[in-house]
């Protein structure tokens, strides 16, 4: 079990150092190696993703990544600049597949902006295809417009497309995570203006098949946006194509109103993944030790549970997290009103001290 640690730049140091003393916690034996990425991988080799880094990523199962990012590197060129050594590792590994649980710990319900009876005890993972549609399809660009009122003048474009294999393989992933949950997927798309949008329902309800123990629904991505904010907990596995999954998957993210709980994982065909917390390198906190670790702890849980098939260990992470917000402890960030005021490695000690 080969993992490879990028703390990358601001927080990311700080709060991969919890979650690696946690994985040590638990009793396996992870073969784990460090390596500069980011900011960090430039300052140190000249480049965000140097090629020593990338070996290391490519030779292990799993990637923990803290996060990128520095607005001391804002001067360089775009291709040298921190971001792009994601970019690069999810291109790298065929990471295709973004794996988002909004989870909203009752203790923490005060913390998002929603009502508490909406929000509290949400558990919903929300899986975004990764690295096909508008984003990536091509033909794009500025060019004179051809047809229609404003012909003769410029117009931008970019070409939305799925592949049948592209759609095939993120159903797959979404019906397994269902079946490790309440079973429940709902595919969301455009089928009622987008030509993609109907090819991606369609082959969603053929990969449904394989999963009669699934319950497959379909919804419009503006209806979504709606039930994410209404009645957020009748979902349980929301599976979507690159753009509606970028935009939804932040708006489900702020449901929780906590940035530094959420974790997320990236997979490739074989389970291979790379494990990140939502949020960036928050350098306005870095090296004052009071980043809170819980979203990259519980990242390193996702790890266990999708690359690993180590249910139990993920398991026990979970409810250890869950404990420490049960005994008050806070990091400033979730911190309020009669809870303790903790640090980043006092949260990620208690952690270990609640594996039980
Ligand atoms: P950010 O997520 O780093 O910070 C937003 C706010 O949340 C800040 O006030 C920060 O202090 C706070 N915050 C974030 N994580 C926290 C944690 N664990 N504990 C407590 N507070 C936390 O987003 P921002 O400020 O937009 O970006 C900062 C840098 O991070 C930029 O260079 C950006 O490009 C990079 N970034 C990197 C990502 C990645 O590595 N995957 C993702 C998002 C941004
Ligand atoms: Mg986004």
């Amino acid at each position: 079990m080969k993992i490879a640690i990028l703390p990358g730049d601001g927080i990311g140091p700080e709060i991969t150092a919890q979650a690696v003393k946690v994985l040590n916690a638990l009793g396996e034996r992870f073969e784990m190696d460090t390596a500069e990425v980011g900011g960090a991988g430039y300052a140190a080799h000249g480049h965000p993703l140097p090629d020593s880094t990338l070996k290391l990523a490519k030779d292990a199962d799993a990637v923990l990544f803290g996060a990128v990012g520095d607005y001391k590197y804002d001067g360089l060129e775009r291709a040298l600049r921190p971001e792009q050594a994601i970019l690069g590792l999810r291109r790298e590994l065929g990471l295709f597949a973004n794996l988002r649980p909004a989870i909203l710990y009752p203790e923490l319900a005060g913390a998002s902006t929603l009502k508490p009876e909406v929000v509290s005890g949400l558990d919903i993972l929300i899986i975004r295809e990764l690295t096909g549609d508008i984003y990536f399809g091509k033909p794009r660009g500025v060019r004179e417009c051809p047809d229609g009122p404003f012909k003769g003048q410029r117009e931008g474009f970019d070409t939305m497309r799925y592949a049948e294999g592209e759609i095939r393989r993120i159903a797959h992933v979404a019906f397994q995570a269902a079946l490790k949950r309440d079973k429940r997927v709902t595919s969301v798309d455009k089928a009622n203006v987008l030509e993609t949008g109907q090819f991606w329902r369609d082959i969603v309800t053929d990969v449904h098949k394989e999963y009669a123990g699934v319950e497959l629904d379909h919804m419009y991505v503006d209806n979504a946006a709606m039930q994410l904010v209404r009645a957020p907990k009748k979902f349980d596995v929301l599976v979507t194509g690159n753009m509606f999954g970028d935009i939804l998957s932040d708006a489900a993210a702020m449901l929780t109103g906590s940035i530094g709980m959420l974790p997320s994982a990236s997979l490739d065909a074989n389970n291979k993944g790379l494990y990140e917390p939502s949020h960036g390198s928050a350098p306005d906190i870095a090296g004052q030790g009071v980043a809170n670790p819980l979203a990259t702890i519980l990242s390193a849980a996702m790890m266990l549970r999708f690359t690993f098939g180590l249910t139990e260990q993920a398991d026990r992470i979970d409810n250890a997290v869950k404990r420490v917000l049960a005994q008050g402890l806070r990091t400033p960030d979730i911190h309020e009103a009669g809870s303790t005021r903790v640090g980043t490695e006092e949260m990620g000690n208690a952690v270990v001290a609640a594996l039980g």
